[in-house]
């Protein structure tokens, strides 16, 4: 009798050991057909979106810092109080290798000399205002000429070059909240101008950026930011191989010296044409010194809307752009010279990145045809763009 009871429960423990080493099995076979999945799945490490900082150095006797956001996926994106510069925007691309889809330097000195706008914010007016002049209400202002005859990006010291203050607002999503106050007077800029922008890292990898403005006395502003995309993630190749789609039928035809001529002309039949995706190799010959214009979008209600899209073929990267603006300055890296040494170690040549700056028209303040720049006291400036990274596999 007990030898019976003995050899059941023997048996049943027998049993439970192989019915729990084939259940293990099981799991683990299910395990390894999960991690056998797609390649670029395997090295997306989920991790805990955040925001840290480190000190970066000194400029203005103020001190400068570099944060890094990291979302979910583990995208990267690092941004300095010192112009409010993107340094890096790190993504994987189709085959999951991680690289930085922005030029940029690792150290503070690299943006003190002055670079081109690498990764800035650019204010209090984006691109050109002709012969440095304008006239509001009545009264004659004079800005620097920094750009041959022509005032370019703010003047010699622009929201590029100066320190902002900086928030961290670690809530659901990783963002950056900066702010400057421009004196009345600066750069020969009427009122004094209250700017908030906030950069803003989402789940799904964009970047959400959002201007925010009040003067106490009527002036032109403009505010955009001057990151220079190579989707590939690697200088060495040019942007001629990158695809884009502008959503503009019109763009704004400009003088040997960039200023628009105030004509808004249709870009049908003429190398301005992306309305559907181009290479923009393709046709870049035809346009002296390479694109360097501003597209009319099509959509006019200030309404957040896709404008562009930019694709390359090699990363499997795509790029679309979102804004609430009436414009983009779409410019091909026309004066990169290779003098400059991006991050991964390589000279940033000619058309090693290109631009896409959301922005109201250049030279709006003389040109009262074009949508208007002018914020008024009571008035709030507000503006959003946002670059959303998408991974084709
Ligand atoms: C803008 C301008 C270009 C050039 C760059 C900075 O994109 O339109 O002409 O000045 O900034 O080099």
């Amino acid at each position: 009798m007990i030898a019976t009871i003995l050899k059941t429960r023997i048996q049943n423990a027998i049993m439970k050991k192989i019915s729990y080493f084939f259940a293990g099995l099981f799991f683990a076979g299910l395990f390894f057909l999960a991690s056998c999945g797609n390649p670029s799945e395997q090295n997306q490490t989920l991790v805990k979106p955040g925001i840290t900082k480190v000190d970066w150095g000194q400029a203005d006797g103020k001190k400068v810092e570099l944060f890094t956001l990291t979302n979910g996926k583990g995208t990267q994106i690092k941004i300095s109080n010192y112009g409010g510069i993107v340094t890096s925007f790190i993504v994987p691309d189709k085959q999951g290798h991680r690289s930085s889809i922005v030029v940029g330097f690792d150290s503070l000195s690299g943006y003190l000399a002055k670079p081109p706008y690498f990764g800035a914010l650019i204010g209090r007016y984006g691109n050109r205002i002709g012969d440095a002049k304008f006239t509001l209400d009545g009264k004659r202002y004079t800005l620097a000429a920094n750009n041959g005859k022509n005032a370019l990006h703010g003047g010699l010291k622009g929201f590029d070059k100066v320190v902002w203050d900086a928030s961290i607002i670690n809530d659901s999503l990783p963002s950056l909240k900066l702010g400057y106050l421009s004196k009345d007077g600066e750069e020969g800029y009427p009122g004094n101008l209250k700017v908030t922008v906030q950069y803003t890292l989402s789940n799904d990898d964009e970047l959400k950026i959002t201007y925010d403005a009040v003067t106490d006395k009527a002036t032109p502003v403009n505010l955009t930011n001057h990151s220079y995309f190579n989707l590939t993630g690697d200088v060495g190749n040019t942007i001629l191989g990158h695809t884009l789609m502008i959503n503009a039928d019109h763009y704004t035809p400009v003088d040997t010296t960039l200023i628009p001529t105030g004509e808004i002309r249709s870009v049908t039949g003429t190398p301005f044409d992306f309305t559907s995706p181009k290479q923009i190799g393709r046709d870049i010959d035809s346009v002296k010194g390479g694109y360097d214009h501003n597209w009319v979008l099509n959509r006019r209600d200030g309404s957040l809307q896709e404008v562009a899209v930019l694709s390359d073929s090699i990363s499997g990267r795509s790029l679309e752009v979102y804004t609430t603006e009436p414009g983009l300055q779409f410019y091909t890296g026309n004066f990169l010279d290779g003098k400059l040494i991006n991050h991964d170690g390589k000279p940033i040549k000619q058309h090693s990145a290109l631009c896409m700056e959301t922005q109201h028209f250049p030279d709006s303040p003389n040109k009262p045809d074009f949508p208007s720049t002018i914020l008024k006291p009571g008035e709030k400036y507000h503006s959003e763009t946002v670059y959303k990274l998408i991974v084709n596999k």
